[in-house]
């Protein structure tokens, strides 16, 4: 029971596993990782994609138990995939809610697509969420669903929480079907986003384009008299697990190992993402470049680790962006690497937590440069790893974590310039300057860890219903 007596039912495009070729694997991405301790904790069902094709969307696959969690997996076939996953979440929110930093594809089949499968999201919760249940919906790929939830089922508390950023109402209003999302969303109780801009960027887009009127501060009515809050939540981590993973022994051992298999360099410099154009991979690999090329850093002195991990590698705008990178790496190299000496280590792989924390351990520098971000829980994850209070954090003005951590070397990745003077700031900061930095973003983590960020959303979710 998760509030009030009333059951949780979460549904997100994907469930916390999924089906690959080695049996069930943990789904890739911050989402999963930050909810799946709340469900476990609370218990509850899960509505969502195994990441499998189906033969027919009519396919309903039974039931599956993890973790004493209900997975009530939803079919997606080929077309589905191609154009509600890879087309409409993908092609055209994707880059219209990260600042349009890639022109978006406006098509109707892939919106159709993104219609009928938030349909068929619907029917599956309603069919399955026990009576007066809490349903918090997850993401951009879901917002059709909270207004087709409530025509069918007006016992549930529905919520939605938007894991990316909510765009400028100027952006926004590009979307051919705006009207449509904005009706769609309106049907929640609770709009939950990242970052107060996010929500006022909603609460804009819902006023000025005639969606709804504001009744009160953050409270929103439509047409139908229902009213929705909106606020803002900020996501984080289970601190205390990274915590404790990253004090054991087998993660210190393994980050030594890491440090004397590069050839024990002075810094170690991190970067840690999703192969995706808004990480602003490139932006940082070029300052690295600059840095090696004007004789400010020493390949063998200075090395750099990239994991990038595969991701939506269907859609044409993540191959070009995965080229792009690799020219870049193999340019760095071709220049800069002795024999011996790599300059910039480069792993197109996703890598469970037990090597990525020894690796966040082993990181010096922790590079987090996305050009917009709703969130970015790797900035969070590097820090509560380094118990040992050193290593410093350079960090994107652009994204959500930026407005907690705050004593992070804050850069605009755009700026290249800006970029490699924080690089080398970082490389040369002092002990003392580290250790006081990171301890009180230690502190700020401490505060507002994952289950803080679920107990005040589901708090909202469950409170009264504005009069
Ligand atoms: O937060 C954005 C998001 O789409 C999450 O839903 C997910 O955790 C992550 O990116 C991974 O993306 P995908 O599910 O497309 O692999």
């Amino acid at each position: 029971m998760a509030r009030n007596g009333r059951p949780l039912v979460i549904a997100a495009n994907r469930l916390p596993v999924a089906r690959s070729d080695d049996g069930w694997v943990t789904s890739p991405g911050g989402l999963v990782r930050a909810v799946l301790p709340t469900v476990v904790r609370t218990g509850g069902s899960w509505v969502g994609w195994t990441g499998e094709v189906a033969e027919s969307a009519r396919d309903t696959p039974e039931p599956i138990v993890s973790d004493g969690v209900t997975l009530h997996p939803v079919a997606l076939t080929a077309a589905d995939v191609e154009d509600y996953y890879e087309g409409f979440s993908n092609d055209t929110l994707w880059p219209l809610y990260h600042d349009a930093i890639r022109d978006s594809g406006f098509h109707t089949g892939d919106w159709d697509a993104y219609v009928r499968v938030n349909t068929r999201f619907a029917e599956r919760i309603a069919a399955v969420a026990p009576p007066d249940a809490m349903v918090w919906l997850h993401d951009y790929h879901l917002q059709l669903v909270p207004a087709v939830l409530r025509a069918a089922r007006d016992d549930l508390r529905i919520g939605w929480f938007d894991h990316i950023p909510w765009p400028p109402v100027e952006l926004f209003q590009r979307l051919p079907w705006r009207a449509e999302i904005l009706e769609g969303l309106l049907g929640a109780d609770v709009l939950g986003f990242q970052r107060d801009g996010g929500a006022r960027n909603f609460l804009a887009a819902a006023v000025q384009l005639g969606a709804a009127t504001e009744v009160a501060p953050g409270v929103v009515e439509g047409p139908s008299g229902h009213r929705t809050r909106v606020g803002h939540f900020p996501i984080s981590i289970d601190v205390e697990a990274f915590e404790q993973l990253a004090g054991a022994r087998p993660a210190l051992r393994q980050a030594a190992q890491i440090r004397a298999r590069l050839g024990d360099p002075e810094v170690i410099l991190l970067g840690v993402d999703r192969l995706d154009y808004t990480k602003g991979i490139g932006a940082r690999l070029r300052a690295f470049a600059a840095l090696l090329d004007a004789g400010r850093l020493d390949p063998a002195r200075h090395v750099m680790v990239q994991v990038a991990t595969p991701t939506r590698e269907n859609v044409e705008m993540y191959r070009e962006e995965r080229n792009e990178i690799e020219q870049l790496v193999g340019e760095i190299n071709g220049r800069h690497a002795r024999l011996g000496f790599t300059a910039v280590h480069y792993l197109y792989q996703m890598l469970p937590l037990d090597e990525l924390v020894p690796l966040y351990i082993a990181g010096d520098v922790m590079l987090v440069t996305p050009l917009r971000d709703g969130m970015n829980l790797v900035a969070k994850e590097y820090v509560a790893a380094h118990t040992d209070d050193d290593g410093v954090l350079v960090l994107s003005e652009f994204t959500g974590a930026a407005d907690e951590l705050d004593r992070a070397l804050l850069v605009n990745p755009h700026d290249e310039r800006a970029l490699a003077d924080a690089i080398v700031a970082a490389v040369d900061m002092s002990r003392s300057e580290r250790r006081q930095r990171m301890e009180s973003m230690r502190t700020r983590l401490h505060d507002a860890d994952v289950a803080a960020w679920a107990d005040a959303f589901l708090t909202e979710l469950a409170g009264p219903t504005p009069p």
